[in-house]
């Protein structure tokens, strides 16, 4: 056992083969989708000066007890992401993407720290792909962006994502709300757990998805109550417009979200195999962000899925070119051969592999049962009349194929074996 010292630390981990290749495939996935939907990458550092985070987030839980802020020796004041929505909105606002075409349609694909209690499906660095839509205040940017997050789900291989979904309320509707929530459960102070009485002031909306006060919410006033008209419609276009494509989603009484700046929608989806207390992806409308950041007023819309957590709850693994790997196995004396044979499949855009041990052919075929699914043996006379032996680890059958052939022949089959 290695000494403790030089081990991860805690809530973080190693990621290694195979499934270092699913996050692979999850970021080709995620990149093909957000292509589709005519999204381009971002990239922003990986810690922001520290105002950046505290801007959006100061009664969040978030931000306030799990940022990773440090001052550096040079005195400055840093935070390591918790979340991308804060970085691409200084980004928007720092680049003047205001002034360029809109809509802007953003995604990302990285790591976000917070220092969170490590349980299952939560750590202190996870991976999040996101995407951020700014100029539009449509009800069809909400659904956009909740349509390309459940067809990334859908692609992965977790079919129908359920979206829980609700509407906040903005600056005219939602302090008449807040305002109620405060009188009503005020008035129920002594039944509240501890977490609670601090919010009751600082951000009331979250007693409504506290875990243990629920029997308390369910008599609590329901947003749906103080919507105004422009918030009523929006959130019934949203919900009709996902439905015409094809989605379910559903109205959450309860759900509010852990960030400060959203406005109207939120939303939510989970997966039956992590548990009623954690997302597989979430986000909303925060049409506020980017005037609070010091640029102009630009509706927003966006969502961060984890990967971590749908790569979990995959009822099977993603295909991926390097788990349909050809081993190309030898004779004695015919390394080179071999060597070289795999250069030109790799050339060839093929996964290929070739020993590099000096094994012999059965020492080779033991390795590639544990890499690979097609195994070529260059040798005997076959290759001498320019054939190769072709086996297929997976039902173990083996067939003669002129070397002339073989490329086109072990494309088709990859394909068979993908389809
Ligand atoms: P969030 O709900 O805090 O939203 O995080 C988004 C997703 O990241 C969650 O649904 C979950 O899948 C994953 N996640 C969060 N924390 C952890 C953790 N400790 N371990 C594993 N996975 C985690 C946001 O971050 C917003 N920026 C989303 C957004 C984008 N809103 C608008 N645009």
């Amino acid at each position: 056992m290695a000494n403790e010292q030089f081990q991860t630390a805690r809530g973080t981990r190693d990621v290694l083969a195979p499934e270092s290749w699913q996050f692979e495939a999850m970021r080709r996935l995620t990149a093909e989708w957000a292509g589709r939907f005519g999204y381009d990458p971002i990239e922003t550092p990986i810690f922001e000066k520290s105002p950046v985070f505290l801007r959006v987030g100061e009664s969040t839980d978030i931000v306030q007890h799990e940022s990773y802020r440090f001052v550096d020796a040079g005195g400055d004041d840093l935070t390591l992401r918790p979340e991308g929505t804060a970085a691409v909105a200084r980004a928007y606002v720092q680049h003047g993407l205001a002034n360029a075409p809109q809509p802007v349609r953003l995604f990302y694909f990285g790591p976000m720290f917070r220092r969170e209690r490590p349980q299952a499906g939560r750590y202190r660095q996870h991976t999040q792909f996101g995407a951020e839509l700014y100029g539009s205040e449509s009800p069809l940017a909400d659904a956009e962006v909740m349509l390309l997050a459940t067809r990334v789900v859908d692609a992965a291989g977790l079919k129908n994502p359920n979206i829980r979904v609700n509407s906040i309320g903005c600056e005219v509707c939602r302090p008449r709300y807040r305002e109620a929530l405060v009188a009503y459960f005020k008035a129920r102070e002594e039944s509240l757990c501890k977490d609670c009485r601090v919010r009751i002031d600082q951000n009331p909306l979250r007693l409504l998805d506290c875990k243990v006060d629920v029997e308390l919410r369910e008599t609590a006033p329901d947003l749906q109550d103080f919507w105004c008209d422009d918030c009523r419609g929006h959130i019934g276009q949203v919900m009709a417009t996902v439905e015409r494509a094809g989605q379910t989603i559903r109205r959450d009484r309860h759900l509010v979200r852990g960030l400060d700046y959203y406005t109207r929608t939120v939303f939510e989806v989970g997966h039956p195999s992590l548990g009623d207390q954690v997302a597989l992806f979430g986000g909303g409308r925060y049409d506020g962000l980017s005037a609070s950041l010091g640029g102009v007023s630009a509706p927003a819309v966006g969502f961060g899925m984890g990967i971590e957590r749908l790569l979990s709850a995959l009822p099977q693994p993603l295909p991926t070119p390097e788990s349909e790997r050809v081993y190309v196995a030898h004779l004695p004396g015919l390394d080179q051969e071999a060597y070289l044979l795999a250069m030109t499949l790799r050339g060839a855009g093929l996964a290929a592999d070739a020993d590099i041990l000096g094994r012999s052919l059965k020492a080779q075929l033991k390795d590639a049962g544990r890499r690979a699914k097609w195994v070529l043996i260059v040798g005997g006379t076959e290759w001498e009349n320019d054939t190769v032996s072709v086996r297929n680890l997976m039902d173990g059958t083996q067939e003669v194929i002129s070397q002339e052939i073989l490329l086109e022949y072990l494309r088709e089959r990859l394909q068979g074996d993908r389809a």
